[in-house]
């Protein structure tokens, strides 16, 4: 039986218990056509004699997934009945609702769960309010119902931190009533007959579960300290708070308006386009319809060092068996001390137990010879970043790999074409570009060769996925879109020293903006060797940074920088000799210092940055200006408070942009500013960076 005159809600009825069963795939988000299915039905039921109990459960692969993101910022998200209006609806019903939970409830989906009397979940169901990943708070009384089923510490951990608990966790804590190991509807309807002749208790009539005072201040000035400027973890952290010191309604409404503000605020817009990003950048542009991932079960790996160790933890973690080809029984060795170091520091730190660690460290095996991989699934190669020493891996896995298998190189800049060139199969070779370090760092560029088959990219973005990372698919040019598009944003770095700024203040310049570190801080930790090597490969100098490498010192890991490290100590302190070099630069430059606000170095920095993404997308080199977003924020530390480069950019607008380089490029007569050629384009065209990376993707563009 249909109600509510709709297709999205299902009602049957048996012994008095009505079962309405939601649907709206893909993951039953509540948008405004279904809150409004699902209000009425529950009033349709709520008023009918013959029901003495209610089970609300969804079809398909979940729970409600929560609201629906894609609404957001138009009128229907908060149209009545908006989600706190629907959950006020199923609190104040006179008979028991039980909400049967499959897959995930999260978000507004835990608030119709939490506003029901009772909660069933199946043992692998997932529950979280993960609104701060979104820049928001719950929005339909999560932080206020939710400590009241649970200890509120444990509810504004969860709250805080975005995270959600599985359904054993949740039952243990209070917030699931019942797990049903078998059939859940039917569990739930026996849930619900049974409890139809025991006194109701609505949630909102439940006290706060309290619990220690110290522990909830510990907690929140946790999530403060993690909060690196972010709103939400704040405002939810002050939400759970007024949950514990005020009335239900006051809280509640505390709650909505608290919601609405970050709903209508620049950080939650721009972590929302981050979430779509990552969804978008896991579609192929140009693949064939049913375009299928290969399978993926062993994993090998040249090279043990930082990087390949990096890797085969990342596999390891998620229970991919992965093994690591060294050239010698001493360096495989190394490699192992390497790893169960890593693995030490996550035990002494809680994040996993010791039994965790020998598993994982037992999915990690070792070969000397190529001879091991005749099995594997997907062979990376990690060894130095030299063409000739790849291309010889390369020739070796083509030898040995079974036909099928994936050979990706973990180049950084090289030409993966020219690396695919040695083998037989090239439509079978791929980049995969990881960061270090390589079981942390969340991004992959995934770099589609002339000849890359689509299912082998599709294996890597499985990849990818699989280990909990973001895979975004670009093209094939020196540094592909993250390192060169650094390039040019460091560009400007040394010429605003010979201006006459200081590396702390253009570090804490980035600071403000909200960068984790500056770029001379992260040189340093990086090494500067690292980029001098570049630089000389690419016939480029940086006078100050060159000067500092051809006296050794390479930053931190040599004591000493842009800035100067004492003994070990990772804090910068400045580097004396550091104002000589800066002024030996200065006058081969002819260059007279003056002072440089704050302004002047963030837009120098970062403009010539979002020009060169631009000229990324007008080539093709990556298919979405989102995909830069999520390759700077996932990999580069860029403020996801700002959405990425390209959507910060578009917020800024096209014509400042450009306006604001020629007057930069006039002023200091810097290069880099002449090649503003792509974003004059758009700006001339009156086009956005959105509609661009559209446009291009359609082919009649650029
Ligand atoms: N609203 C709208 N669309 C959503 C959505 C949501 N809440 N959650 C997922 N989707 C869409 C995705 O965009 C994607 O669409 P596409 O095919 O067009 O790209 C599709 O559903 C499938 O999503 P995934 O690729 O992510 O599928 P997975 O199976 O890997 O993951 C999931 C499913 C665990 C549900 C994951 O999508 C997820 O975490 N979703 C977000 C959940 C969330 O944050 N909920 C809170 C929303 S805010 C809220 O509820 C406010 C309230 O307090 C008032």
């Amino acid at each position: 039986m249909k109600v509510g005159g709709s297709e999205f809600v299902k009602r049957s009825d048996d012994q008095s218990v009505a079962t309405l069963t939601f649907e709206n795939p893909p993951v039953n988000a509540l948008g405004y056509e279904a809150r409004k299915a699902l209000n009425a039905a529950v009033l349709e039921v709520g008023i009918d004699p013959q029901v003495k109990a209610v089970v609300l459960v969804c079809g398909g692969g979940t729970f409600f997934a929560g609201a629906d993101i894609k609404e957001f910022g138009t009128e229907n998200a908060t149209r009545s009945p908006n989600l706190k209006e629907f959950c006020a609806s199923l609190d104040g019903l006179s008979k028991p609702v039980v909400a049967a939970i499959h897959g995930v409830a999260l978000g507004g989906g835990l608030e119709v769960a939490l506003a029901c009397h009772y909660r069933i979940a199946v043992p692998d169901a997932l529950l979280g309010l993960p609104e701060v990943k979104l820049g928001l708070i719950p929005g339909a009384g999560g932080t206020v119902r939710l400590p009241r089923l649970i200890e509120a510490t444990k509810a504004l951990r969860m709250i805080t931190t975005g995270e959600p608990v599985l359904a054993q966790q949740a039952f243990n804590e209070g917030l699931v009533d019942a797990l049903a190991s078998g059939d859940l509807i039917e569990a739930a309807r026996k849930f619900a007959l049974d409890k139809a002749f025991f006194p109701l208790m609505a949630t909102s009539r439940r006290p706060v579960r309290q619990s220690d005072i110290a522990e909830f201040a510990a907690i929140a000035d946790q999530a403060i300290s993690r909060s690196r400027g972010l709103r939400a973890p704040v405002a939810a952290a002050r939400s759970v708070r007024n949950a514990v010191t005020m009335s239900f309604d006051e809280a509640i409404a505390a709650e909505r308006r608290i919601f609405l503000e970050l709903l209508a605020g620049d950080e939650s817009a721009a972590l929302r386009h981050l979430f779509l990003a990552e969804r978008s950048a896991q579609k192929l542009k140009t693949a064939s319809a049913g375009v299928v991932a290969r399978p993926l079960r062993i994993v090998g790996i040249v090279g043990g060092g930082t990087m390949g160790s990096g890797i085969a933890m990342s596999f390891a973690d998620n229970g991919i068996r992965a093994t690591i080809l060294e050239l010698s029984h001493d360096a495989l060795q190394a490699s192992r001390e390497r790893i169960e170091r890593a693995y030490s520091i996550s035990v002494t730190r809680g994040s996993i137990s010791e039994e965790e660690k020998a598993v994982r460290v037992a999915l990690i095996g070792g070969a000397t010879d190529y001879d091991a991989f005749r099995n594997c699934d997907l062979i990376i190669e990690a060894v130095v970043e030299d063409m000739e020493v790849k291309r010889e891996v390369f020739r070796q896995l083509d030898l040995i790999a079974r036909p099928g298998a994936i050979l990706a190189t973990n180049t950084s800049y090289l030409d993966v074409d020219l690396i695919a060139a040695v083998t037989e199969r090239p439509g079978d070779v791929v980049g995969m570009h990881y960061f270090s370090p390589a079981n942390v760092m969340k991004l992959i560029e995934i770099v589609r060769g002339r000849e890359t088959r689509d299912d082998v990219l599709a294996t890597a973005l499985a990849a990818a996925r699989i280990t909990g990372k973001v895979g975004v698919v670009v093209g094939v040019c020196d540094g592909f879109v993250g390192n060169r598009m650094l390039l040019a944003r460091n560009a400007q770095n040394e010429q605003l020293l010979v201006e006459g700024a200081t590396p702390e203040q253009i570090d804490k310049a980035f600071v403000d903006f909200g960068w984790p570190m500056g770029p001379f801080q992260m040189s340093d930790m990086a090494g500067l060797d690292i980029g001098w090597r570049t630089r000389k490969r690419m016939g480029r100098v940086a006078p100050i940074a060159d000067a500092l490498c051809e006296r050794g010192w390479f930053g931190q890991k040599t004591g000493r920088g842009f800035y100067l490290y004492e003994a070990g100590a990772r804090q910068p302190k400045p580097n004396p000799d550091l104002p000589a070099i800066i002024a030996a630069a200065a006058r081969q430059a002819s260059q007279q210092s003056r002072a440089i606000s704050d302004t002047e170095i963030i837009q120098r920095t970062h403009f010539p940055l979002v020009n060169e993404g631009a000229r990324l997308l007008s080539e093709g080199i990556v298919a979405r200006s989102s995909d830069i977003d999520l390759i700077w924020t996932r990999g580069y530390g860029f403020p996801v408070a700002k959405g990425g480069p390209m959507y910060w950019a578009s917020r800024q607008g096209l014509s400042t942009i450009t306006a604001s380089m020629d007057r930069w490029a006039l002023k200091t007569g810097a290069s880099c500013f002449s090649t503003a050629d792509v974003l004059r384009r758009l700006a001339g065209a009156g086009a956005s960076f959105e509609r661009f990376g559209l446009a291009l993707n359609q082919g009649d563009a650029a």
